[in-house]
């Protein structure tokens, strides 16, 4: 489903290197397995697939039928790993002009993930005279940005259908057992699924965190659960020679210690954006620590060429970039002849778009490599559900491992509290005066 082609990184990273990192590879993945590296209460994903909770998957898809049948609009709320997945999936399954094309379905549009006024009141224009439920997602259901998103739209649904059919129309996606929105769910009503204990935010897609949403959607999460259990198989095994997952981390460990401090992930379809953003979030939260981890960037190609794309071939060398390709397009064209050609492009007449793209890519990854951007290229079967899967496990444990062998604690985010303390005292929210007074005298 997922190869690595090492072609253009070759002079960068020579074979002897790479195999030597085999033993360190192993204890990585030891740490990870017999969960003893730093963060193993949080590595309930690693076996996820494959112990998924049958009874909450049926609820899901009972759920998601529910809502199909009663709603025009669901609005998912949720901000970080608590949204990221599902909007990926997605943007990434679905028609690129989805809410205008798919007039029957369910419409899905995303809110808490941002404090923009202007954000909610034109969300709120979208859903007016809609029938709309709610789906809120928060592990801690303390996180600021969705509980003032969620107090928003409740009181809306309250006010459209009466407080005894709203509660109908709530979907708490939370912790199973604490947490205000664990009790709020209790104490209305509202139908809650669970983001399992030893599951963080942003390795919770395949979790009722990312499924009900994507099943709402109408994507078969049959197929991305399967894509995901095929890959916890494959990548069970630490031997660089088969694992590519564990080939890219040992790559990118690789390159970082040679000074390669930034990684773009590429993509040639622009439905990978959101899947760009999940992958950022992914490595950046769980690797960027003590001073450390390389810094996620994305782009998408042949779009950025023409904005980053100087940049790239000529500007600091402390670049690497990961193309993701797709083998097989979701749909293809071809390119027409024309009488008068002013265009000059009958050259191309006859061929398929998607050839063109993958000459755009394999012209760009030459040209990049030629100015000293080591390229890892990981070439995807295709553009299904299925493989889908794959991809989103596929770099999970990529990520966990990567962040052994750096060194760090993949699966905390101490960092993240920071702003959210600032912020609190800002505000004048109870407990933070001290804080509030110190920050004030800086900004008089
Ligand atoms: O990966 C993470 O743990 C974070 O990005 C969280 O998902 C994010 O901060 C949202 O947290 P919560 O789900 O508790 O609202």
């Amino acid at each position: 489903m997922i190869k690595l082609d090492n072609k253009f990184l070759d002079k960068f990273v020579g074979s002897e290197e790479v195999k030597n990192m085999q033993p360190i590879i192993n204890i990585a993945d030891q740490m990870l397995r017999e969960k003893t590296g730093a963060g193993s209460d949080f590595t309930g994903w690693v076996d996820g697939p494959t112990n998924l909770d049958q009874a909450e998957l049926t609820r899901i898809k009972a759920a998601s039928k529910k809502i199909n049948k009663d709603s025009d609009v669901l609005i998912v709320i949720g901000i970080g790993g608590s949204y990221l997945g599902s909007k990926a999936v997605l943007e990434f399954i679905n028609h690129t002009f989805e809410n205008e094309v798919n007039n029957q379905k369910t419409k899905i549009y995303f809110a808490g993930q941002n404090i923009s006024s202007s954000y909610l009141n034109d969300l709120t224009e979208i859903i007016k005279n809609k029938d709309f439920s709610i789906n809120i997602i928060s592990k801690s259901g303390t996180t600021t940005e969705p509980a003032l998103a969620f107090r928003h739209f409740k009181n809306i649904l309250v006010n459209k259908y009466g407080e005894e059919q709203a509660n109908m129309r709530i979907y708490a996606t939370t912790d199973q057992a604490r947490g205000t929105l664990k009790e709020q769910a209790n104490s209305n009503g509202w139908e809650s699924f669970v983001i399992p204990d030893d599951i963080g935010g942003r390795f919770s897609v395949l979790t009722a965190v990312g499924l009900l949403p994507i099943a709402v959607s109408d994507i078969d999460i049959d197929q991305l659960i399967l894509g995901a259990k095929e890959a916890q198989e494959k990548y069970s095994q630490a031997d660089l020679n088969t694992n590519d997952a564990y080939l890219y981390a040992a790559y990118r460990n690789v390159l970082y210690n040679k000074g390669k401090t930034i990684e773009m992930l590429i993509g040639y379809e622009p439905g990978q954006t959101f899947l760009n953003e999940w992958w950022k979030q992914l490595f950046g939260e769980s690797e960027g620590k003590e001073n450390k981890g390389i810094f996620p960037a994305s782009a998408i190609f042949s779009t950025d060429l023409h904005s980053l794309g100087q940049y790239v071939q000529e500007g600091r060398r402390d670049l690497f970039e990961t193309v993701i390709f797709f083998d097989q397009v979701k749909s293809d064209l071809t390119i027409e002849s024309d009488k008068e050609n002013k265009d000059e492009l009958n050259y191309l007449a006859s061929k398929k778009f998607a050839d063109v793209n993958k000459k755009a890519f394999i012209a760009t990854s030459m040209a990049h490599y030629d100015g000293g951007v080591p390229n890892i290229i990981l070439n995807v079967k295709d553009m299904s559900t299925r493989a889908l899967g794959h991809l989103i496990y596929f770099f999970e444990i990529s990520c966990a491992i990567s962040g052994y062998l750096l060194g760090v604690n993949p699966f905390d985010q101490p960092g993240v509290e920071e702003y959210k303390k600032n912020m609190f005292a800002l505000l004048g929210k109870d407990g933070y005066n001290d804080l509030k007074i110190k920050l004030e005298s800086r900004i008089k």
